[in-house]
Parts: structure tokens; C-alpha cells; sequence
């Protein structure tokens, strides 16, 4: 059993967070991880898509076991109160995921309004649902809803700079997240391996955590964030191979087979994206190399410099991996998923985890402490 300031100050069994993966909701993902002991996280940036994507929005109807005519405040309502219904049993701990980029701020609002107005409705969803993941753009303006909502406070971000002004708005757990993550990644590129000891030295003290994000998914890995002074880490690639995870058939088996060197980035919708290589991700990167070469010399680009057209191919393939057209397929998913052949159910890999992390950190100091 590990114990951390993370497992302590959540309530957790486990130091995992199981991270928000759009554009789908997650929310069985989400019940799994945190009936298993770690924190479930939905996402939800998704919700508006009802015109732009319709197959994300129906994903999101579904799995809120909501109807296509309600609306996005209502969807987001039934999603959440599906999660908390599904985890009164083992009392498990979740919350949102809610990118806050330009791009996507209208529906940082509207998701937060809904969130507001369900946790007013009962002490016990307060008590349960109590953490804000914010990501993918400036703290700064939700330090205040945090407050006073009570919310515990988490902050996903790619740099020392941002951290610096994660720690400026208040943010109580900083998730430093490296470039070898899956899909939404920064436009300068710095890995784990600099990134979090980085992270730790500058911003860890006794009120503000550090949790690692990009290619954990496994004990070495997980012993190695510690040993680099995390709280915790985060994994989206890893939890998205579960057996309980909502990610297509097709999508999972694409993590699972993917090879050495497997993965590339190109533009995605929220910035670049780290994508399963294969042809389709291949003429995307081509093409993003052409169209939107920021992505590739960390100088980010906006929608008005970049045609329309090379984020739609991009959406379309990822829509096609949903369906499970592996022709005109594209899987978003981290460097780690070369590590990746199998399916667990959420609670053995934690277990798993957690027990190899045990392991292997109490072996390091049989192997190299000396006296
Ligand atoms: C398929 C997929 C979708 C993702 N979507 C989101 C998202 O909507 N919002 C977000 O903040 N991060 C998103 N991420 C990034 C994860 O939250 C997490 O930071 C990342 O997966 C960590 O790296 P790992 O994949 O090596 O575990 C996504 C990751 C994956 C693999």
C-alpha cells in the first residue's frame, strides 16, 4: 500500500488519476477508475458538439443515459450524476476535466455553471465530486470559482512558466505534463524526465503537490515518478487500454499493437496532438509540416493562419477510429503505448501498478544503498 500527500488529500486508495481523454465523455472510464481506488475524471469539452460532431455528441447522450434533445447543461447534469450513482457503492472519488483553452471557453462556462448547480444539490456529490481539473490554457481566471466552489484544485500544463502561474492562481495540485503524452501535448516540447523533477524543485512545498503526466503506465515508471518527487501520476494512455474503458474496440486494439517508435504529433484541434502512426497520421503530419509548421517549432498558430481543412481531416479520423473504420483511421494515444499489450480491468491495474511500484522502490534501496 502507498501512501502520498495525493492518496491523502483526495482519498484516495491508489495515487492515480485516470486522466480526461476528449473529445468522449469517458464515463464509465471514469465510474471504473474510481470504483478501483484511483480518481475518475470525465471530460467534458465535448458537450456542444451536437452540429460539429455529432458522433461525440451522441457518445456523451449515451453514456449520460441522456436524450439527443436535452440540452448541454442537462447532459453534463445526468452525466455526473450517473458517475456519482455508480460510486455510492465503494464511495469512490471523481471529478471533471475541463480544458479551458481560447478555442473551447464558451463551453469551460457552460460545463462549470452545470457543475455548480449539481454539486448545490446535496452535500454527499459535494463530498465525492471534488475536483477540477482544469487544462490546455490560463488558471488564472478560475481561481475564484474554485473557491468557492471547495473544490480541490488541479491544473494540467506543460512548462515551468505556466507552473509559475498555476502557482499564482492557487492551484493545489500542479500536473506537470510531459510531451510524450497522448494526443493534446504542448507546442514547446519538453519530456517527463525534464519536465517533473523540474517541476518539483521550483513549486513542491508544503501547500502545493506535484503530480507527473505523459508516458506513466506502469511500476518502473510510476517508482520513477516518485523517486523524482511526485505525489502521484496521471495516465490517459495507459487507463484508456482497459477492459472498462468507452474508447472503440478498434482504438484500444491500436494502443495495444502499437511498436516501437509508434506514435508522431501533428496539429490537432487543441494545439498538437501525439497520434498513433499509421498512413492516415502520417499524411496528417505531412500536412501539418506544410500547414501549420508551429507545431513542430513550439510557435503556436491559431485557427485564422491555418485552413479549416486540416483539422477536419484530422477530426474525421479520429471520428472514423470511433466507428471502428480502421481504414481512414486515426488514434490519439502517448510514446508509452509501445509499453502497452494487454486490457486490464481498471482495479488489477492499479493494483498491479501500485504493487510493481512497491516492489521495485524498496529493491532500488536493497541494490544501491549502501549501509
Ligand atoms: C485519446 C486521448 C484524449 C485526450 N484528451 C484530452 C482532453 O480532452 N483534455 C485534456 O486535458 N487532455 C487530454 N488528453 C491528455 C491526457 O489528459 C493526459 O494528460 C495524457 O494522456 C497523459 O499522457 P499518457 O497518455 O502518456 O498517459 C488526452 C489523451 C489521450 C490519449
Amino acid at each position: 500500500m502507498i501512501k502520498t500527500r495525493l492518496t491523502e488529500l483526495v482519498g484516495l486508495k491508489y495515487p492515480l488519476i485516470q486522466a480526461g481523454m476528449g473529445p468522449y465523455p469517458v464515463t464509465s472510464l471514469c465510474i471504473a477508475a474510481a470504483n478501483a481506488g484511483c480518481l475518475g475524471l470525465c471530460s467534458t469539452y465535448g458537450v456542444q458538439s451536437k452540429e460539429a460532431e455529432p458522433i461525440v455528441y451522441e457518445r456523451f447522450c449515451e453514456e449520460a443515459h441522456a436524450s439527443v434533445d436535452d440540452d448541454p447543461v442537462t447532459i453534463t447534469k445526468k452525466m455526473f450524476r450517473r458517475v456519482f450513482e455508480e460510486t455510492k457503492e465503494s464511495q469512490g472519488i471523481f471529478g471533471a476535466n475541463v480544458m479551458v483553452s481560447t478555442e473551447v471557453l464558451e463551453n469551460a462556462r457552460m460545463v462549470t455553471q452545470a457543475i455548480a448547480e449539481l454539486r448545490a444539490e446535496s452535500p454527499e456529490m459535494r463530498e465525492r465530486f471534488k475536483v477540477l481539473v482544469t487544462s490546455a490554457g490560463d488558471p488564472m481566471p478560475w481561481g475564484k470559482y474554485v473557491e468557492e466552489q471547495g473544490m480541490i484544485w488541479m491544473h494540467v500544463f506543460p512548462s515551468v512558466r505556466a507552473a509559475r502561474r498555476c502557482k499564482k492562481a492557487g492551484v493545489k495540485v500542479l500536473i506537470a505534463s510531459g510531451h510524450e503524452g497522448g494526443m493534446h501535448t504542448a507546442w514547446q516540447p519538453v519530456h517527463s524526465m525534464t519536465l517533473l523533477p523540474d517541476i518539483v524543485e521550483k513549486f513542491s512545498d508544503e501547500n502545493t503537490l506535484v503530480v507527473g503526466t505523459g508516458g506513466f503506465c506502469d511500476g518502473k515508471s510510476l517508482a520513477a515518478a516518485f523517486a523524482m518527487g511526485a505525489d502521484g501520476v496521471q495516465m490517459g494512455t495507459r487507463f484508456l487500454a482497459t477492459q472498462e474503458s468507452d474508447f472503440s474496440k478498434l482504438w484500444k486494439q491500436m494502443v495495444v499493437d502499437c511498436q516501437d517508435g509508434g506514435t508522431l504529433v501533428a496539429r490537432g484541434f487543441v494545439g498538437p496532438a501525439r497520434l498513433l502512426r499509421n498512413a492516415n497520421s502520417l499524411k496528417h503530419a505531412y500536412d501539418t509540416a506544410r500547414l501549420a509548421p508551429g507545431s513542430y517549432v513550439g510557435v503556436p498558430d491559431d485557427y485564422s493562419t491555418i485552413p479549416m481543412d486540416l483539422l477536419l481531416y484530422a477530426r474525421e479520423c479520429v471520428a472514423a477510429c470511433e466507428k471502428g473504420d480502421a481504414e481512414h483511421a486515426i488514434a490519439g494515444a502517448g510514446e508509452c503505448a509501445q509499453r502497452i499489450t494487454d486490457l486490464p480491468t481498471c482495479a488489477e491495474l492499479a493494483e498491479r501498478i501500485t504493487n510493481d511500484a512497491e516492489a521495485i522502490l524498496k529493491g532500488v534501496a536493497a541494490k544501491y544503498v549502501v549501509d
